[in-house]
This record gives structure tokens, sequence and C-alpha cells, in this order.
């Protein structure tokens, strides 16, 4: 494995697998890795020739008093790890080698970023579509791969690229669960032992909501609020939103007569969770 930390390095690294017509996958990453993103390597590996993987902890995605110093940061351990999985070239930029003191372009993905995280987290989807586009206008990839955890940068992300005609494929990768249903996370290890417990109801509330549409429910607006109640009666923990979507605009649905996404968002002591699911087809037995 390459591994470098300047754009004209990663060109490089590419020319000659681009040179000869070897497609190219990419797979963006803040580093601390841990199964969910080893889930989207693999991908990479067996969908493209060439993966590439960054590991860049991006300020500018981080809000005043959110945990961008206290972030995980462990280069040498997701080095290794990525090693391991066979990845041909890690990108680990720096902050000045990506946002040059004089730089001063920015990439407002809309309203699709303003809303559920976007509302929590002020300028944040600003920040990630950024560093989006510059990631991929620096690799040049075929395909890129991001998890469904967090559905709204998929989303803000596909937008984005369609809208920007940014010539690589968005690959949405489905979301890798502990044992006990927590959504792995790089955040997950800011929680306690009790405070894993309790973050576990939301993937408790998502499983009630999709069992409930199977049943035939497909009152949007009830479903939303038996999630909530169920959240917000566990022990330390704040809920944010639980809404039922529509799985490309993110609006609110009133029944289940489309395809959407259920979406939850809560603080389990001082740590934000975010988890989400498809809502299968009303009173289908299948979740797909
Ligand atoms: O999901 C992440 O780790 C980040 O938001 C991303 C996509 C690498 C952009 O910084």
């Amino acid at each position: 494995m390459e591994q470098v930390v300047s754009a004209e390095e990663v060109r490089g690294a590419l020319a000659r697998p681009r040179m000869e017509g070897r497609t190219i996958g990419f797979v963006p990453t803040m580093g601390a890795l841990h199964e969910g993103h080893l889930s989207l390597v693999r991908a990479s590996l067996a969908q493209a020739d060439v993966t590439v993987v960054s590991v860049f902890v991006n300020p500018t995605q981080f809000g005043p008093g959110e945990d961008f110093a206290a972030y995980p940061r462990d280069i040498e351990a997701d080095a290794a790890l990525l090693a391991a999985e066979g990845v041909d070239v890690l990108f680990v930029p720096t902050v000045p080698g990506m946002y040059p003191p004089d730089a001063s372009t920015t990439v407002d993905p809309g309203s699709i970023g303003t809303v559920w995280c976007g509302a929590a987290r002020p300028g944040h989807f600003t920040g990630v579509a950024t560093v989006v586009v510059k990631l991929l206008g620096i690799v040049g990839p075929d395909l890129a791969f991001f998890g469904e955890k967090d559905y709204q940068q998929l989303k803000v992300v596909q937008h984005v690229v369609r809208d920007l005609d940014i010539g690589t494929r968005v690959v949405g990768c489905p979301i890798v669960r502990d044992r006990d249903g927590l959504a792995l996370s790089s955040r997950n290890r800011y929680l306690t032992s009790d405070e894993r417990g309790h973050g576990t109801v939301l993937h408790r509330a998502l499983s009630a909501l999709v069992e409930s549409v199977r049943a035939g429910n497909a009152d949007a607006p009830m479903l939303e609020r038996d999630m909530a109640r169920m959240i917000e009666s566990e022990e330390g923990v704040t809920l944010e939103y639980a809404s039922v979507v529509d799985s490309d605009n993110l609006e609110r649905v009133t029944t289940i007569d489309r395809p959407a996404r259920a979406i939850v968002a809560a603080r389990v002591g001082s740590t934000r969770l975010i988890d989400n699911v498809q809502v299968p087809a009303s009173g289908a037995c299948d979740n797909g």
C-alpha cells in the first residue's frame, strides 16, 4: 500500500492504472476505522480494480463546541488495517494541504443539508459537501462508497454529485451493527457501558417501526410518535428527531406509499447518535 499526503502524489499514484483503463474505487473516511469502514473498503475492493482510501478529520464539518480536537485519531492502526485489507493507496492529507489560507470556495448542498442533522449542526453538510467534492476532484474515482449509517450524508453527496455533473457513481453500503444492534460509529467509543445499553434504543425503536409497518400500519405520524415515545422513555437519552421521510429528498411523508426511510437522532449522555432503517412497503413481509 502506498501512503501519500498531497494531491499531486495521489494523481501520480493513479496515473498508470488510469492510463491502463483500470477502474478506481474510493472510500473517504475520517479514520478511527471500524468494521463499518472496512465493509466499504471491501465493497470497493470487490467492485473496482484499484482502491483508494482517504483519512482526513475534516475541520469544516465540525461546528463550534463539537469534538474536532477530541475526534479519535490513530493513523498507524488505520494504515495497518487498510494494508491488511489490500488497499492500494492511502491518502492522508494535511489541513493546510486541503485548505490553503486563501481558499474561499465552498459547496452548499441547499435545503437537503439544512434539515434533520443539518438543523442541529448548522454548516455541517456544507463542510461535508466541500471536502467530498475536493476529494473526488483529487482522486477522480469511478466509484465512491459511503455508509447508509450517515443516510443524510449519503443523500447530500448523491445530490451534489448529480447537480455538479461529477462523473463518479456514489454507492451506498448497508449499516454494520454490533451484536446488540448499535450501529457502528467511531463515536461509540465515547459511550460508557451503561450508555451503550441505553443507546441501543435507537435500533429497538426502528425495529419496532418495521414490525408495525409489516403488520399494516402506514400512518407515518403515528409511527413517528411510537418511535419518539420509546426513545424518550429510555434513561439518559434525549431525543432530537424520530421521523419517517421520503428515501430520496428526505421530506416527511404522511403515509407509507413510496420508498421511505425512518431516521432518528438522540443524545446519550453527551454523545450524539444517529441511526436509520429502510421502511418496508406497507404490509410487506420483507425489508429488502
Ligand atoms: O463520513 C465521514 O467519515 C465524513 O463525513 C467524510 C465523508 C469522510 C467527509 O469528511
